[in-house]
């Protein structure tokens, strides 16, 4: 695991971004791992800089998001469907037919759970795997106690995630309680994996995930395991590395 500490949360966004811009220069028709909340807020506006610069395109690109709250509707603000279209799909210039979401709707959750991984494999796989972290040590909704082999799943979210997360809603009853989420086995099929984190909230989980042993406690310990992922922090989010 390659581990690089910058100074601030724009240097964060600005390196990360250099990886992705270049996978996709590389390959234009790159397989994109998608994540929500605020840690790839700064990947997403640095690479749009480039796209209206005119270096970078992702007409060809085709993106799978890790994860979906259950019990919103499609076109809630927060539903990660809506909140991968207003993030990444316009602004990047995704076309949105080869851009997925998992099915946080489908009637039976556990097809569409399947299915998304099929989908994955059909595609390729991901060639490069955007991640942050929770507080908690979470990847995608992975929750402490997730298997390291486990697939795309539904998911009981933690109560600190819930509290964490109720920031994008009126209140903190209006948090979905249970979401449908890439495993971690899925999310360690990538061939690459890059993960962020900013600020001092994140410093402990990032300690445990990079420094501390492999444990389920801790689900983003399991990027170690992975023969290619990098950790892009901070100097906040750094404080606790020995
Ligand atoms: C989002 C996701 C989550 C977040 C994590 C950190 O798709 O899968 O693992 O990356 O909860 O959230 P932020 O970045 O909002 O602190």
């Amino acid at each position: 695991m390659e581990v690089i500490i910058l100074p601030s949360a724009a240097e964060v966004g600005r390196v990360a971004a250099a990886k992705i811009a270049s996978r996709v220069t590389e390959k234009p028709t790159a397989v994109i791992g998608l994540a929500t909340g605020s840690s790839p807020q700064g990947i997403y506006a640095d690479l749009k800089r480039r796209v209206d610069a005119g270096e970078l395109s992702f007409a060809l690109a085709r993106g799978f998001a890790l994860d979906e709250y259950l019990g919103i509707p499609a076109d809630h603000p927060q539903s990660y469907l809506s909140v991968i279209r207003r993030d990444v799909v316009e602004p990047l210039g995704f076309n949105p037919d080869r851009v997925h979401v998992p099915d946080g709707r489908a009637a039976d959750p556990e097809f569409a759970a399947r299915s998304y991984d099929s989908a994955i494999a059909a595609a390729g796989g991901v060639d490069i795997q955007i991640l942050g972290i929770g507080a908690n040590g979470h990847i995608g909704f992975n929750e402490p106690t997730s298997s390291f082999a486990s697939r795309t799943r539904v998911k009981t979210l933690a109560p600190q995630t819930r509290e964490d997360n109720s920031r994008f809603f009126d209140s903190l009853d209006q948090v979905p309680t249970h979401c449908m989420t890439q495993g971690l086995g899925t999310i360690l099929d990538a061939r690459e994996l890059l993960l962020v984190a900013q600020g001092d909230g994140k410093a402990h989980a990032i300690a445990a995930a990079v420094e501390g042993p492999l444990s389920s406690f801790v689900p983003a310990s399991a990027l170690q395991l992975h023969e290619h992922a990098t950790v892009i922090v901070d100097e906040a989010a750094a404080t606790g590395l020995k």
